[in-house]
């Protein structure tokens, strides 16, 4: 299994400096250390069913990357929303990036660019119409890269954040 896994989600190579790591579906017995990174990285904590959730639901894009070591790096973690049309009697899907984030010491090397190249081909296969994500609106590093991976600010969600912060709320037409 983990080498046919290692085929389909090749490693990467960092030509500044060779750092090198490796993309690759998360499993049950990474979730460990995703939930180290997370809480290092970012203020959102989720309980520990929150990740096993999205695992079982949504296994394909949740992505984690991993260093020389075998130890994680970084995750992207998505989910579908199923939302009822404005305009008609239908459901929509969404693909909702629910978090993602690089320790620290590995950022600016592309990771996070990779992980959501690569993860949003997977998500796009559960039908969605559009990729779409909160970000704060101080966390100008994050949208900046989302916003060269092609998002576009919609509109902002007022005290969206538990300290009171605003989001931007961005997305991606398919
Ligand atoms: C946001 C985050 C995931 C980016 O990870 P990363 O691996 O460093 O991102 P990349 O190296 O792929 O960056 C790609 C591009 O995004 C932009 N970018 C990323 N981080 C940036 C920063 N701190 N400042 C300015 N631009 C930034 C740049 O355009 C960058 O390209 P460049 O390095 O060639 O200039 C990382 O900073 C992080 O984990 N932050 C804490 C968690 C977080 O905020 N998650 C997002 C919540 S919505």
């Amino acid at each position: 299994m983990g080498t046919e896994k290692e085929t389909r989600i090749p490693s990467y190579e960092n030509k500044m400096d060779n750092t090198t790591y490796t993309l690759r579906e998360c499993t049950l017995d990474d979730l460990e250390g995703v939930i180290e990174v997370n809480e290092k990285e970012l203020p959102e904590d989720y309980p520990y069913f929150f990740y096993k959730s999205i695992l079982d639901n949504f296994p394909e894009s949740f992505l984690i990357a991993v260093n020389n070591e075998n130890k994680i790096i970084g995750y992207i973690m998505w989910r579908v929303e199923r939302i009822p049309s404005m305009n008609s009697l239908k459901i929509i899907n969404k693909g909702h990036l629910v978090s993602i984030a690089v320790l620290e010491e590995y950022r600016r090397k592309g990771i996070a660019t990779n992980l959501l190249k690569k993860s949003m081909p997977k998500i796009k296969q559960k039908n969605i119409i559009e990729y779409v994500l909160e970000v704060r609106i101080s966390n100008h590093g994050a949208i900046d890269l989302y916003k060269e991976m092609g998002y576009k600010i919609d509109s902002i969600k007022k005290k969206y954040y538990r300290d009171g912060e605003n989001a931007y709320y961005m997305i991606k037409k398919i």
